[in-house]
């Protein structure tokens, strides 16, 4: 079996990481393997067949995958404690990036280096990026991305880390023998989260500001529109909490059980509006789109309930596969 070790780093941490996790690799794969580690500006494009384990790993840079901005201002840091950067070109993302769609299947597993997380507060993961970047190469994750802790941006490593990665090597051995495999990231990304966190929030101030907006609607907008604020507000603010929880557990059960309630909260709130229709579009003289109106509504709610019983597959399966797998 042979198995390739790509690996960025910018003060040697995760190239610590990498070699003891090709050391461990080694030794599950026992007398005639082959096994090679290599820095990412080293790495050929692409992965020639035959590699039965890629193993990808980077430094996480804010939240996620190093960008060619994080990776500059860390080569400064590093340069300002007089030690050289270990990658000097291109990060993982890019790697990554160029690496085929069309490629055969293969079998993967990702890491990163990161601070661990203080409180509530989410350090983010360029293991889990790169997780994501892979399964859309077809890629098969044999275990889920996997985080090496450092004390400081410039490391130490936690102690007990560097052998905790050989053993994380020796054991993706066993897991690619066995073929199991980890089901795939969640759908949404973190970017789409904060997204509908800000698209929350907006819309919590917005409906909460609703009597300096509503005499500017000329009735079409009705008083009524007071009933539906206590109830659209919790709903937001419950939406807000929910992608918050998800983004700082960060796993993907969190991400999936945060999106049934995301799609339940919503059919809520399009439920609320439906029942109270707080508008009277006869003010401005054309009733008749109060008919589009509660089509609309009735169609988002159709949606919305297609919505959560996709996610709620979505869960089950997850939640089968992890049984499945031990
Ligand atoms: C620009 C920059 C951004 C960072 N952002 C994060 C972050 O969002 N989360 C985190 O846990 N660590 C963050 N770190 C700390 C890195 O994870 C840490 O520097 C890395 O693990 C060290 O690995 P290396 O020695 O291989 O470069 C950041 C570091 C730098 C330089």
């Amino acid at each position: 079996m042979r198995a390739l070790v790509i690996y960025e780093s910018i003060f040697g941490n995760t190239q610590a990481v990498a070699e003891a996790i090709a050391a461990g690799l080694g030794e599950g794969l026992g007398e005639g393997a082959e096994v090679e580690c290599v820095e990412v500006g080293a790495a050929p494009e692409g992965v020639e067949a035959g590699r039965e384990i890629i193993v990808v790993g980077g430094p996480t840079h804010a939240w996620s995958m190093s960008r060619a901005g994080t990776r500059a201002g860390a080569r400064e840091q590093a340069k300002e404690r007089g030690q050289a950067a270990v990658s000097r070109g291109v990060g993982v993302r890019e790697w990554l990036a160029r690496l085929s769609k069309r490629s055969e299947r293969g079998y993967a597993a990702t890491f990163d280096t990161a601070l661990r997380p203080r409180a509530w507060f989410p350090v983010g993961s360029a293991a889990q990026a790169a997780g994501r970047a892979l399964e859309d190469r077809r890629y098969r994750l044999l275990v889920e991305p996997e985080h090496f802790f450092v004390n400081g941006i410039d490391g130490p490593l936690e102690d007990g880390e560097v052998a905790r990665a050989r053993a994380w090597g020796a054991a993706l051995v066993a897991r690619r023998r066995a073929s199991a495999t980890v089901p795939r990231r969640p759908r949404r990304r973190p970017g789409e989260r904060v997204g509908e966190i800000v698209a929350n929030l907006v819309g919590l101030i917005v409906i909460n500001l609703y009597a300096l907006w509503l005499p500017f609607t000329f009735g079409v907008v009705t008083d009524d529109f007071a009933d539906v604020v206590p109830a659209l507000s919790a709903f937001a603010l419950l939406t807000i909490v929910d992608h918050v929880a998800a983004l700082a557990v960060g796993t993907p059960r969190a991400g999936l059980v945060a999106d049934v309630l995301a799609a339940a909260l919503a059919i809520a709130g399009t439920a609320v509006v439906l029942r109270v229709f707080p508008f009277d579009f006869g003010a401005i003289g054309l009733p008749w789109i109060a008919l589009i109106a509660h089509g609309v509504l009735i169609f988002a709610l159709v949606v919305g309930c297609i919505r959560l019983v996709a996610d709620l597959l979505r869960f089950g399966f997850h939640e089968a596969r992890a049984l499945a797998d031990g």
